[in-house]
């Protein structure tokens, strides 16, 4: 009998079966609609000056501050495993009012970006953080103003000419393209101005774009040495807002930006989603260190299992729109996902 065996329909059950795509992994993998593709990630990496051994970062298990040798061989590694870019920040031995060690030529970011070209050419999109806060005495993403009614303030525009000289002794040294993440209101036309005018018209913008004061950037003070006391909210983006988000993105659109950046961004997912249905170009996500962090931390307590919550931490991004995403996990993702 043709029927025995069989357990006769329901007259409720149901028609449409969502499943029928998920029983096999290979069923799975047909209708999988976002992947992880390593030639879209770019790994933050520090340089410091003055040390001759890599230097963990406490806060970020398995986090250095490189020596110029040890960032030569991360970032031939990262060519290696078929990452995309690189993005540096400097760590200098001496920090003053100004930042002037952002636009000296002899400085370690500007030293860090010749070393990483020297090593790897073309084979990565090198990168670099074009901001003061890691040069100045103070901390802050700018200079500040000296007496007066506003005496302490970050000036916005005393800035902008400062971040102009850093941009193009990034690109002399050898920067595929420069990444303004201080905030400051005219940042981006400035400095593609600036680049322009120096003959370096070929260099790229990364613009950090949608960058809010958050909390999430709390280990990445000690990555730099950060001497800041205060916060940044006079410049960064309030958490929370939305609609300000694609604002700042259009500004910079508008002023010259190659690609647009949302940071962070496993908590801003909504304003990725934005950015990504209303952008002309490229949009990058930064995965911050507090984002890391967190889940380091919780994976050596045992508590979530560490490579799947990396993976689904990154896929979500990428499902909520990012093109590029620089994310610290970026040369393990990339030599994981070549393995598989
Ligand atoms: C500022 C800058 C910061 C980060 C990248 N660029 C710190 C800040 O704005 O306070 C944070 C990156 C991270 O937390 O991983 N130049």
């Amino acid at each position: 009998d043709a029927l025995a065996g069989r357990r006769a329909p329901q007259p409720d059950a149901p028609v449409v079966r969502p499943r029928r795509l998920r029983r096999t992994p290979a069923m799975r993998g047909l209708a999988r609609e976002h992947a992880i593709d390593p030639a879209s990630l770019i790994l933050p990496v520090f340089v410091r000056e003055g040390i001759t051994e890599p230097h963990p970062v406490q806060a970020m298990p398995g986090v250095v501050q490189h020596t110029l040798d040890s960032l030569r061989r991360e970032a031939a590694a990262c060519a290696q495993a078929g990452v995309g870019g690189i993005d540096l920040f400097g760590v200098p031995a001496d920090r003053d009012e100004t930042g002037s060690g952002a636009w000296d030529a002899a400085g370690i970011l500007n030293r860090g970006i010749e070393a990483v070209r020297a090593e790897v050419g073309d084979a990565l999109v090198v990168c670099a953080d074009t901001c003061l806060d890691e040069f100045t005495s103070h901390g802050h993403c700018g200079v500040l103003r000296q007496g007066g009614r506003r005496d302490g303030e970050v000036d916005n525009d005393a800035t902008l000419g400062l971040y102009q000289r850093m941009a193009v002794a990034q690109a002399q040294a050898g920067a595929h393209m420069v990444s303004p993440s201080g905030m400051m209101d005219g940042q981006v036309a400035a400095i593609r101005g600036a680049l322009d005018a120096a003959g370096h018209d070929d260099v790229a913008i990364l613009a950090y774009s949608a960058k809010y004061a958050s909390a999430y950037f709390g280990p990445f003070r000690e990555a730099v040495g950060s001497t800041l006391t205060g916060d940044r909210r006079t410049y960064q983006q309030d958490p929370a807002n939305r609609r300000e988000g694609l604002r700042e993105v259009m500004l910079d659109v508008a002023e010259g930006a190659d690609i647009v950046m949302v940071k962070p961004a496993g908590p801003y997912l909504d304003v990725l989603a934005d950015v990504a249905a209303a952008s002309p170009v490229p949009v990058a996500a930064y995965q911050v260190s507090g984002e890391y962090s967190m889940v380091e931390a919780a994976a050596q307590r045992g508590w979530v299992e560490r490579e799947r919550v990396i993976a689904e931490s990154v896929l979500g991004i990428v499902r909520a729109g990012a093109d590029m995403i620089l994310t610290y996990w970026a040369r393990e993702i990339a030599e994981g996902l070549g393995r598989h």
